[in-house]
């Protein structure tokens, strides 16, 4: 696999290093440095810009090109042929099931929907105008305190039946954070409906009224969380690893992601394109908001746009955009919001700013649109995105907890003041 070599020349140093280039099955070759510390050198990096942190076998993205692969298969595909389940099982497991397979797969998952009675307790805790983002952060750690059979992580059934406890209780635990907030009774799920479709009856039914979950939205649901599903190292993956290389157990690892993904720059967007689209207000605010995103001075950012690692149309994008006209005809909504995105989008796309530093709307850009018109308040974007995500998270976490790891240890570099003595409290 290390073929080629790199050669680093250090000033003052006798001979130049030469360090291992190791290549992958797609994307660039990374240098490897792991030999560096011996040589007292390391490497500056701050935002991970070009660093690869692990080998990983799951996903993979060209971002200059627009890629998205799972397990090889391209995202495009996924969401028009296959759904949800279907991929948490190809995560897990690396290849598509066979009908057997996934129809027992199916049935584990179903298996797992109920989360342990205790549980609602917790919930009462918390105000009842807690950020659901601050609900699930709490109650998803917990599960380790409920499912303390399944934490032994180096048994590998272990780590299944918590995958498939993660993957089947997250919609249980979001929609409950829901209810809790709108002082509704919690809603069982039902085990008779597809995973999407059982999530939107427990956000929208009532002990006393029947809820018939529409096909077109459950249909939709399903995309939002199929392709949310995994995104190789983004930052709360990355945190789920780096809280897993400690040897901690997986719910608090999967707790550690859901605080990660919280932020406006990662998961939180989606929220916060709704809040921007709802201070724009009308088309012709636009430009005022276009100049201030360009305006190095200002803070504010246009959400949902640029991404890390697309430097293209963001694949997810393409695709939510088409559901958000599936699910906006069903409705028959015509959403002031909707005019005032697709205007945004097309300003930004012509603009010279947005074109010289490959900003395009990524996965957040639609998702909150959709959302708005199945009726989900926006608090509960993040959460969806999270619920969505489950999978990768603690795929990436299996991954690294079979493959053997180390535990990640970043090293700085110090700009702080140097050794001087304690000066007594007096000669201050
Ligand atoms: N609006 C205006 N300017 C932007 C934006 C934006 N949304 N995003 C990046 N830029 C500018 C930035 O100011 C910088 O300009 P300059 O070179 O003149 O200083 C340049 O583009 C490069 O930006 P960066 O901050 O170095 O890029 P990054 O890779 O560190 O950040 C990002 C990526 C996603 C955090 C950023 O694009 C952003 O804040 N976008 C808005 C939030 C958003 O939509 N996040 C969702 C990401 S997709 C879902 C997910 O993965 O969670």
């Amino acid at each position: 696999m290390a073929d080629k070599k790199a050669t680093l020349s250090v000033h003052g140093a006798n001979e130049p290093l030469e360090l291992p280039i190791l290549s992958g099955s797609e994307g660039s070759d990374v240098i490897d440095i792991n030999s560096l510390a011996q040589h007292g050198l390391f490497t500056y990096d701050p935002g991970f810009v070009s660093t690869a942190a692990c080998m990983s076998a799951i996903t993979y993205i060209d971002g200059d090109k627009g890629v998205l692969l799972h397990r090889g298969y391209p995202i495009e595909q996924l969401a028009e042929h296959s759904d949800y389940l279907e991929l948490c099982y190809l995560l897990l497991n690396g290849e598509l099931p066979k009908r057997a397979e996934r129809e027992a797969f199916v049935e584990v998952i179903k298996n797992h929907t109920m989360v342990h009675d205790q549980l609602r307790n917790l919930f009462s805790g918390f105000r009842r105008d807690a950020h659901p983002m601050a609900i699930m952060c709490g109650v998803v750690g917990a599960l380790s305190a409920f499912y303390h059979d399944s934490l032994d992580i180096d048994d590998a059934e272990h780590r299944t039946i918590t995958a498939h406890r993660l993957i089947a209780k997250m919609p249980t635990l979001a929609a409950m954070s829901y209810k809790y907030s709108i002082g509704q009774p919690f809603v069982y799920p039902r085990n008779d409906l597809d995973y999407a479709a059982n999530f939107l009856h427990m956000m929208f039914a009532t002990p006393c009224e029947e809820y018939e979950v529409n096909p077109v939205l459950a249909k939709a649901m399903d995309r939002i969380f199929l392709l949310h599903a995994d995104h190789e190292q983004n930052a709360s993956t990355s945190t789920v690893r780096l809280a897993g290389s400690t040897g901690a157990n997986p719910f608090a690892c999967i707790a550690a992601g859901i605080a990660a993904l919280w932020g406006p720059a990662h998961g939180g967007a989606n929220e916060a394109v709704l809040d921007m689209l709802g201070d724009i207000g009308d088309e012709k605010n636009i430009d005022k908001f276009i100049a201030r995103a360009k305006d190095p001075n200002d803070t504010f950012r246009l959400m949902g746009f640029g991404h890390r690692v697309y430097k293209n149309y963001d694949p997810r994008a393409k695709v939510m955009q088409e559901t958000c006209r599936e699910v906006l005809d069903e409705l028959g909504i015509e959403d002031p919001m909707l005019r005032i995105a697709q205007r945004l989008e097309k300003i930004a796309l012509e603009d010279e700013y947005f074109i010289e530093r490959r900003l395009y709307p990524n996965v957040d850009f639609y998702t909150g649109i959709i959302l708005k018109a199945m009726g989900i308040p926006s608090t509960m974007f993040t959460v969806i995105f999270a619920t969505g995500r489950t999978p990768g998270w603690i795929t990436q976490w299996i991954e690294m907890i079979a493959g053997g790891y180390r535990i990640g240890r970043p090293r700085q570099l110090y700009t702080g003041v140097s050794r001087r003595d304690y000066v007594p409290l007096a000669k201050r």
